[in-house]
Order: C-alpha cells, then structure tokens, then sequence
C-alpha cells in the first residue's frame, strides 16, 4: 500500500507582514509583531504535525536596505522574541539552529540565538532552523572561505558537494522537501536555494499574521499530491 508523501523539511518563506499592517491602516512594526503572534500560535502545529524540521525566514541579508526604524524595530522584535520564546522551544524539546551571518547583528542577539542552540543541542525529535541576517549566496561565500581557509593542501579532487556541504550553516539539516511562501509572491530570494534543490514549492496569498493551521494543511495536501523524482525521470513504480 502506497502511504502519502508527507515531508521531513518543510521551510517557510514568512511574508506579508507590511500589507497586513497597511491593510488596517497600522505602521509596518504592527505587521512584524503580528507576524512574531502569527509564529507563537502556529508553532504548536508544526511541532505535532510530524515533520522534522522546519526552518523559517526571519530576515535576510537584503532586508538591511530597508528604512532603519524599520531595522531597529524588527531587532528589538528578534530580541524580544528569543527571550519569549525560549521557554517554549525547551518545553516542545525542539533543538534550535541559527544560520546566517553575524555581520551587523546586535552583539545580545547573537549570544541569545547562540546560548539557545548550546541549551538545545541534546534534542533531536524536533528541529527548528531560524535564518537571520541569511542569504543563499551569503552563506555560499561564507562556506567557500572556510573550506579554503581549513584546506591545509589544495586538492580539488576533494571539492565535491559532500565535502563543500558541510561548510554550510545547514550542516546539520537534511534538504527541503516542501517550501511554502506566503503573500502570493511567487520567488526564492535567495533563501537556502541550494538546500531547495528538489523541493516542492506552494505559493498561498495569505499573509503570514494570516496563517493558520488550515494553511499549512493545504500546504501538505498539495505535498501529498506531488511526484518527487529527484531527476530520475517517470520510473514505474512496483505495486
Ligand atoms: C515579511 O513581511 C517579514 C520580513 C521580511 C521581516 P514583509 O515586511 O516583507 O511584508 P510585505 O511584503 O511588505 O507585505
Ligand atoms: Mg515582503
């Protein structure tokens, strides 16, 4: 009997948080703490939904062009949010993982996210990825640097993506299988594209304070409905 597809990595391209705000005649800061409710209240769901892990954008290293009250304000969010919180991801027992870069990170931030990840690093039923100050191509470069700097004796031959992968910030991680984005934009922006080599994507037009257990529902049904061949091309399949 053939069971769903039902996937291990599911990621989250959080969006919409501005037009919720604008929508009600509400400052863009309204939509992100909207967005920080929107993430308390859901996350019960993801965490008894039976996937693995889940990694979710929280801020990318392109989103400093924004205005800087708007910045400031979402730092003050982050830092908030990582205090709040943290009770809640020991009690789900959920293992917690940064990735992205520290470049321009308040110094507090970054040792909240890191002592979260020291205070979780024994769990494993559970994982959730956090990407702040993250780029795809930031990260790349990131990689690349520190596997040239820990290469004592230059063999190329030992560059393959097996070696290279483990410089990622998502060493740890398996790769995507489902990546919903919110909002009704329909593109990547340059979140862990590599890691999304093969995943299924599902674009909804609710705004990330919208989102609900019933959203992610559809998200897993057209998962379910999906035929994943990682480029294997149709190869019939025993019954
Ligand atoms: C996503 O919401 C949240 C972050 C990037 C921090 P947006 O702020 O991008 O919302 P819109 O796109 O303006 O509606
Ligand atoms: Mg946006």
């Amino acid at each position: 009997m053939n069971s769903r597809p039902f996937p291990v990595h599911v990621a989250i391209i959080l969006d919409g948080n501005g037009r919720w705000a604008q929508r009600r005649g509400l400052p863009r800061l309204a939509g992100h703490r909207a967005g920080a409710r929107a993430l308390r209240k859901n996350f019960k769901i993801f965490r008894q939904s039976g996937i693995r892990y889940l990694s979710l954008f929280g801020f990318s290293t392109e989103n400093w062009r924004r205005s800087s009250d708007e910045v400031q304000g979402l730092m003050r969010i982050f830092l908030n949010a990582a205090q709040r919180n943290a009770r809640e991801i020991l009690d789900a027992r959920a293992r917690f993982h940064w990735i992205g870069s520290d470049d321009g990170l308040p110094a507090v931030l970054v040792r909240r996210l890191r002592q979260l990840e020291e205070k979780t690093k024994g769990e494993d039923d559970f994982h959730l990825i956090l990407a702040l100050n993250y780029g795809g191509r930031d990260e790349v470069v990131r990689a690349a640097r520190k596997m040239a700097e820990s290469t004592s004796s230059v063999d190329f031959a030992q560059w393959t993506w097996e070696n290279f992968s483990r410089y990622l910030d998502t060493r740890h991680v398996p790769d995507i299988d489902l990546v919903i984005r919110t909002s009704g934009e329909q593109r990547l922006s340059n979140f862990m594209l590599l890691q999304m080599a093969y995943a299924e994507i599902f674009f909804t037009p609710t705004l990330w304070p919208d989102f609900t257990g019933e959203t992610f529902q559809l998200a897993l049904d057209f998962y379910a409905s999906r035929d994943r061949r990682w480029g294997g091309g149709l190869i019939s399949k025993e019954t």
